[in-house]
């Protein structure tokens, strides 16, 4: 039975993954961080403790307090937030890694901590982007990524520190609203549909971006925590996804159930930038092959139930 700790788990990942983990391996055997207080509880019941990751000292003390093997280091500043701060986002990003990485080897803990499709660069090749290519990303956010993703071998090779991650695509969730990125139209879409029947992208038209739901992403972090380590050979970190789309295909997925919906296009020149410099697809093959990842969501499946949510949540009563 694994006891888990979880930084910056009041954020989009981090809620949902609390809970999910709180089910699968017990209330008490996760204790769950943030830096603020939680507003309401959305992590379900157990242990909330604040910790600022730039604080060593304070994530050892939780380790040795509650005795844990396993740390899943979720806190950072997302790629639109860190393009805005980027002397803060080195900070939380890379201090806040190194911290839990050290803390991880100093206790002898499974360390998790999320790459992105962030790491990628201009010129990474765009389409069924390979696991190993040149990356070379263009914005604080990817540049933390990819140092994530060199550390955590690092410490892996050098230390034995069982380091595991995946590169995550955006994600698409309707329980807490994401915190700061360049895929975050892709959740403010289905909010907009429901509240206003019409919504204004910040990315443009024909942008393709890897996505996936929420669920897929949970079950990809817990399924690769106990993958058999002899079939890991790419560790940090696997490429997943399971859509590739632009803007007007979400939008189209919701007219079949909304058929007034409509799409409009606002461009941020920022975030679409970032988004140009990421791929648009990328190859899943050795995620599926070395730890069986597979989403169940395409994107009907996922629109279906994220507006069927929504719908309950807002209150919103549309007639689906
Ligand atoms: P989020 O922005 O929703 O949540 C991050 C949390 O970290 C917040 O609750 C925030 O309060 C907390 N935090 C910020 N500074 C902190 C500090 N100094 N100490 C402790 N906590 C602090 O982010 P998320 O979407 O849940 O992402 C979690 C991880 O997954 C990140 O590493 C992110 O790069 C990665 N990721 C997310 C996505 C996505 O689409 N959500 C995609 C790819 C990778
Ligand atoms: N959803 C994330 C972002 O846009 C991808 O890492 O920042």
């Amino acid at each position: 039975m694994k006891k888990i700790l979880i930084t910056g788990a009041l954020g989009q990942i981090g809620s949902e993954l609390t809970a999910r983990l709180r089910e699968v391996y017990g209330s008490q055997n996760v204790i769950a961080t943030d830096i603020r207080q939680p507003e309401f509880s959305n992590t379900g019941t157990g242990i909330f403790e604040i910790l600022d990751v730039t604080n060593q000292q304070d994530m050892e003390m939780l380790v040795e307090e509650y005795q844990l093997d396993t740390l899943i280091h979720l806190a950072a500043l997302l790629s639109a937030v860190a393009e805005a701060k980027p002397q803060l986002a080195w900070d939380v990003n890379m201090n806040g890694l190194m911290n839990a990485v050290e803390v991880a080897r100093v206790h002898g803990l499974q360390f998790f901590c999320p790459s992105s499709i962030g790491a990628f660069g201009p010129q990474t090749p765009k389409d069924h982007t390979p696991q190993v290519t040149i990356q070379r990303p263009t914005t604080m956010y990817g540049i933390t990524k990819i140092s994530g993703e060199l550390l955590s071998d690092y410490y892996f090779h050098k230390f034995g520190v069982d380091t595991r991650s995946v590169r995550f695509p955006g994600l698409i969730s309707y329980d807490t609203l994401p915190g700061g990125g360049t895929t975050d139209y892709a959740v403010d879409i289905f909010y907009e549909a429901l509240h206003k029947k019409t919504y204004a992208s910040f990315i443009a038209a024909g942008t393709k971006m890897d996505m996936m739901y929420m669920p897929d992403a949970i079950d990809a972090i817990i399924q690769l925590l106990e993958a058999d380590a002899s079939r890991l050979h790419h560790r940090n970190a696997y490429n997943i996804s399971a859509m590739s789309v632009a803007p007007e295909d979400i939008a189209r997925a919701i007219q079949k159930y909304l058929p007034e919906f409509e799409l409009t296009y606002a461009v941020d020149p920022v975030r679409q930038s970032i988004a140009e410099s990421w791929p648009n697809s990328l190859d899943v093959s050795c995620a599926v092959n070395e730890w069986g990842f597979s989403p169940k969501y395409d994107l009907d499946r996922m629109t279906k139930d994220m507006l069927k949510k929504l719908n309950k949540k807002l209150e919103t009563s549309v007639a689906l």
